[in-house]
């Protein structure tokens, strides 16, 4: 196979297409799909940039080019030559007159492409994944997640933060052991795949001032919602001598330019995709901060008025019902404070004012996403950790280098973590989570 072309017209891509109109072009990639209409064809073809409408009258072209491309089958891959031609009624802005194809494999006839135009169930697209990336909507979900995964790394990056990449093979439990994916790791040890870098991340802070982390975490629960991945992706701002209101300023800037950077160059990918790109324009500028008590007032009154069915019980965590409550009354992100530290992890720093509340913040998106960020500040005192560590029935000796941090030069630190495919998942406007990383790893599929 060789991707050598029949003719000398340069190679272009769809995306760049507006630079050759015009102009005879090579393009390289794939038949999408196939129309005709008596003496006329209407293929469409895509090369990973975008998709593209070609015109192949017979009359244009040789009967060999014809032929071929009448009986082609879809995503067979190719190489297409013909002139840009500007149509402000096609969805790319352009249109290719075909002049010449050569086909690099052709799919053969007896095992179609599995994925059609028509509906299928989303069993049987998970079970063909590596094969649904390909369709246009796929395809502009991961433009999107690569532009906020860049965003998110770019705003910490440009701020002063130095990137330290925690291990992802770990002695121990940063929130518990239940959620553990477990392994051997020689002469009979055990290691954990990590579920957040924050603990090591705590030490980097208290070395570089002001660390993130970024890479793949894991997390053996039994959820199977539509929020809960197996392995995903998670980055990690972690701050000396920052207090719970600084936390939630970092979160409000770095949501913010998340936001401004898919706008400035997805608006087309999010079209395609059908979100309303209204309500990611109105994400700008503070967010509101509701503590756990305002909360649970709005959550009251809103069953007394009987918005809500089931009242939300005093010093329980939020379900979803409730959250996709509260995050419906405003349109930008919420920011809840100040949860009851009975159920919130064991280093966060409680409220001096109210120490049966920690000085936590979590981050629910508009539109019903639910949490997409997650932090507090953490226990800066030495003898308050230990107990904390003891009150939990965690290993003290596993945790002897994490109380060491509270014994030289111990400071106010806060950090937060943020799922990146939550955030994709609100941004992109998809109802699962499972859209939105290349190969999800879920509950009941470790396929493809
Ligand atoms: O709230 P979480 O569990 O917080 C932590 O792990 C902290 N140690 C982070 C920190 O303070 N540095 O998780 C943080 C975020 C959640 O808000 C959510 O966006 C995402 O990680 N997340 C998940 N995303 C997909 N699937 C799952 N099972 C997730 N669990 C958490
Ligand atoms: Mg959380």
């Amino acid at each position: 196979m060789s991707t050598e072309t029949t003719t000398s017209a340069p190679i272009a891509t769809i995306a760049s297409l507006s630079a050759h109109e015009g102009q005879t072009i090579t393009l390289r990639g794939w038949l999408y799909n196939l129309r005709a209409s008596g003496k006329l064809l209407f293929p469409i073809f895509r090369d990973g940039t975008g998709t593209i409408q070609g015109i192949v009258p017979k009359a244009a072209v040789s009967e060999e080019v014809f032929e071929t491309l009448k009986n082609l089958t879809l995503e067979s891959s190719l190489t297409v030559t013909g002139k840009v031609r500007a149509d402000s009624r096609a969805p790319s802005g352009y249109e290719l007159d075909v002049e010449s194809i050569a086909v690099l494999q052709r799919v053969p006839e007896d095992t179609p492409f599995p994925i059609t135009l028509k509906e299928h169930g989303v069993d049987f697209l998970m079970e063909h994944r590596h094969l649904w990336l390909r369709t246009p909507r796929q395809s502009a979900i991961l433009r999107v997640r690569a532009t906020i995964m860049r965003a998110a790394a770019e705003y910490f990056d440009t701020n002063g933060f130095i990137r330290t990449d925690p291990p992802i093979l770990t002695p121990n439990a940063c929130e518990g052991t239940s959620e553990l994916f477990e392994m051997d790791y020689f002469d009979d040890d055990k290691a954990y795949l990590t579920q957040s870098g924050q603990l090591y991340i705590e030490a980097t802070a208290l070395a570089l001032g002001k660390v993130y982390s970024f890479g793949p975490t894991f997390r053996a629960e039994k959820s199977k919602t539509r929020r809960h991945l197996t392995e995903f992706w998670m980055i990690e701002p972690e701050v000396a001598f920052l207090e719970l209101d600084g936390l939630m300023n970092l979160a409000e800037g770095f949501i913010t330019h998340i936001i401004t950077r898919v706008l400035e160059s997805h608006r087309a990918d999010l079209k395609v995709i059908g979100k309303d790109i209204a309500k990611l324009e109105a994400v700008v500028g503070t967010f509101p901060r509701l503590s756990y008590d305002e909360a649970h007032a709005m959550l009251d009154e809103a069953h007394k008025a009987g918005k809500i069915e089931a009242p939300h019980k005093y010093g329980d965590d939020f379900g979803s019902p409730d959250e996709t409550y509260i995050s419906s009354q405003f349109d930008k992100p919420v920011m809840i404070h100040r949860y009851p530290a009975a159920f919130k992890a064991f280093y966060m720093q409680p409220d001096p004012l109210d120490p049966s509340k920690a000085l936590c913040v979590d981050v629910l998106a508009p539109e019903g996403y639910g949490e997409i960020i997650g932090g507090s500040q953490r226990i800066d005192s030495y003898d308050l950790l230990k107990s904390r560590i003891e009150e939990h029935h965690l290993p003290l000796d596993a945790f002897q280098w994490y109380l060491d941090l509270r014994k030289y030069g111990s400071v106010p630190h806060a950090g937060f973590g943020m799922g990146i495919e939550r955030a994709v998942a609100w941004i992109c406007g998809l109802d699962h989570v499972r859209e939105t990383i290349p190969f999800a790893r879920t509950l009941n599929r470790i396929y493809p």
